[in-house]
């Protein structure tokens, strides 16, 4: 385990499942957590055969994936923001954790159907909760839908910054403090930082983790290098 302070920014070198029971409340939650392992398993394309190969790391079954979310809304005084496979939403009902809206992310530069035989997908699921209670947002009557494209970075699933600033100027305000246990390449981290949001990120694998640090210190004109760490080959 590896902790380091960057100005309002905690990073963890760590098992999330380590480090969570050990914070105190959080404002609230925004990630990106390990899914999809259906579409990555499924993966027929030269293209998307190599996509999988780049993620290494294990995706969430249903059950963990409402575990997490029950245990994330306890950890939260407000909203819980996170993507997941669409599969897994429907049971989140069901087990009682308390859903508040289904987002969508539809991205116009999304791979094609490599197949050709059916429609390609072109969007994610986002599950958005909140505990019992008065909520608000900064998005007035704003859909959930966020309509923006795939930037390559990094991190072999890295989101847009662009995502990440909305999501954090419209379910966050400024001062509070932001946990991403699954953080990457430190996208939610980059995003809290320069709107003025405390971040706490965590991530596992030390390559990420020094590439999230490396993005981090730059958002805070920081850095040292001028370009980031490369990650493991894999
Ligand atoms: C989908 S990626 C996040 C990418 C991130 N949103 C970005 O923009 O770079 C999920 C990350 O969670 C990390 N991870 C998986 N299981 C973890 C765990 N138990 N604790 C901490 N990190 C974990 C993976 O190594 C991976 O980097």
């Amino acid at each position: 385990m590896r902790k380091q302070q960057i100005g309002d920014a905690t990073l963890y070198l760590a098992d999330a499942f380590d480090i969570m029971p050990t914070l105190g409340q959080v404002d609230s939650i925004i990630t990106d957590p390990p899914y999809d392992a259906k579409t990555h398993a499924n993966a027929r394309s030269l293209k998307a055969r190599q996509l999988v190969s780049a993620i290494d790391f294990d995706c969430f079954t249903e059950e963990q994936f409402i575990e997490f979310c029950a245990n994330a809304v306890a950890l939260a005084r407000r909203w819980v923001v996170m993507s997941c496979a669409w599969q897994h939403v429907a049971g989140l009902e069901k087990a009682g954790v308390p859903l508040v809206r289904f987002g969508i992310w539809h991205k116009p530069n999304g791979a094609p159907q490599f197949t050709g035989d059916r429609p390609g997908t072109g969007w994610e699921a986002i599950a958005i909760l909140h505990r019992q209670g008065r909520k608000h947002w900064n998005g007035g009557g704003h859909h959930a839908v966020w309509v923006c494209n795939i930037e390559q970075g990094e991190h072999p699933t890295q989101k847009p910054l662009k995502l990440l600033l909305d999501w954090i100027a419209k379910f966050t305000d400024e001062g509070e403090t932001v946990l991403d246990p699954f953080m990457g390449s430190g996208t939610t981290g980059v995003a809290c930082l320069k709107l003025g949001r405390k971040f706490i990120g965590i991530e596992k694998r030390e390559d990420y983790f020094d590439i999230a640090r490396w993005r981090i210190d730059d958002a805070q004109g920081r850095a040292i290098s001028l370009s980031p760490p490369t990650p493991r080959s894999r």
